[in-house]
């Protein structure tokens, strides 16, 4: 595993895993899978329904608590200072900690006007050691700049959609000069036309790699925090065997310029999901 410190000195893995869309029935034993087989940062959020079956498979696995890196978004419909402190607690019983690593806005609902108030209750968490440290995802650079001419605390990580195909160089840049990592979601496309894109096939065989493997290097080489999701055992420990390979300054060069603003999910500026 590699690991990144976030601007509050808080040690991150760079590699963690996500339970996007996997119920609760089937969410205790894709984790119990992926802790088995290494991965010590689980991403999951309030809108996924599924925090109980994580926070088991947690418990269960026997690993220290200070040994995993738990990240838990407040949804949409929970935005505003009192709201979101219940959410939070909300989210602490469903997974049965006593606090999170991680805290992020999900979306930042500008339409709304709510994400000032919901970060200012996120800086209150963070200042009663609720959440070792807090973020946001899905925000543009002016939500960002907003953040942080208003708060008081500079978010650690902003978690977009980001992949081959949606490199988001602005947000990246803005991030990087601001100190705040940039936390890759749908790293692997979902599973689309990132993967079978020739570009990235040939690389792939050159490494003998797979593409989701080659695409996940690219990521990490770029600094970026990625959180791969599958329910898939063989795919899970795929993900995370990225660590002996290098892609070179060309091949890197090569998939960055694959990148075509394509989304697989919404367009944070147009998302009005409660
Ligand atoms: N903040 C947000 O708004 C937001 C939005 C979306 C997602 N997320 C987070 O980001 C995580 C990852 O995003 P995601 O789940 O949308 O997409 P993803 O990780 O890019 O892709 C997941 C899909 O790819 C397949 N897959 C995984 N590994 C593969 C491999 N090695 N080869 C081929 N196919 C593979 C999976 O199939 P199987 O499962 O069938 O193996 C699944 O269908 C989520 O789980 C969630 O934690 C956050």
């Amino acid at each position: 595993m590699e690991f990144i410190t976030l601007n509050n000195g808080l040690v991150m893995p760079q590699l963690g895993y996500g339970v996007f869309k996997v119920p609760e029935q089937e969410v205790y034993e894709a984790v119990r899978e992926a802790l088995q087989a290494g991965y010590r940062s689980i991403d999951t959020a309030m809108i996924y329904e599924n925090e109980a079956g994580v926070g088991r498979a947690l418990r269960d696995s026997g690993i220290p608590r200070e040994d995993i890196f738990l990240t838990t978004k407040v949804w949409n419909k929970d935005q505003g200072y009192d709201q979101t402190l219940a959410a939070f607690q909300t989210s602490l019983d469903k997974l049965g900690v006593d606090y999170v690593d991680l805290y992020l806005i999900h979306w930042p609902m500008p339409d709304e006007d709510l994400y000032m108030d919901t970060w200012r209750a996120l800086e209150h968490l963070y200042a009663e050691g609720k959440t070792k440290a807090i973020g946001v995802s899905n925000f543009h650079v002016p939500h960002l700049k907003r953040i942080l001419e208003e708060g008081t605390v500079v978010p650690a990580v902003n978690q977009i959609e980001l992949h081959p195909f949606l490199s988001q160089e602005a947000i990246r840049s803005f991030c990087r000069e601001h100190g705040i990592f940039v936390e890759a979601w749908s790293p692997l496309m979902k599973g689309r036309d990132a993967l079978t894109e020739p570009v990235i096939v040939d690389i792939a065989a050159r490494h003998d790699k797979t593409p989701a493997q080659v695409i996940l290097r690219w990521h990490l080489q770029h600094e970026i925090i990625a959180i791969p999701k599958s329910v898939t055992p063989s795919r899970i420990r795929e993900n995370l065997d990225v660590f002996d390979f290098v892609l070179s300054a060309d091949e890197m060069n090569h998939i960055d310029q694959l990148n075509r603003n394509e989304r697989t999910g919404s367009n944070p500026d147009d998302m009005h999901k409660k």
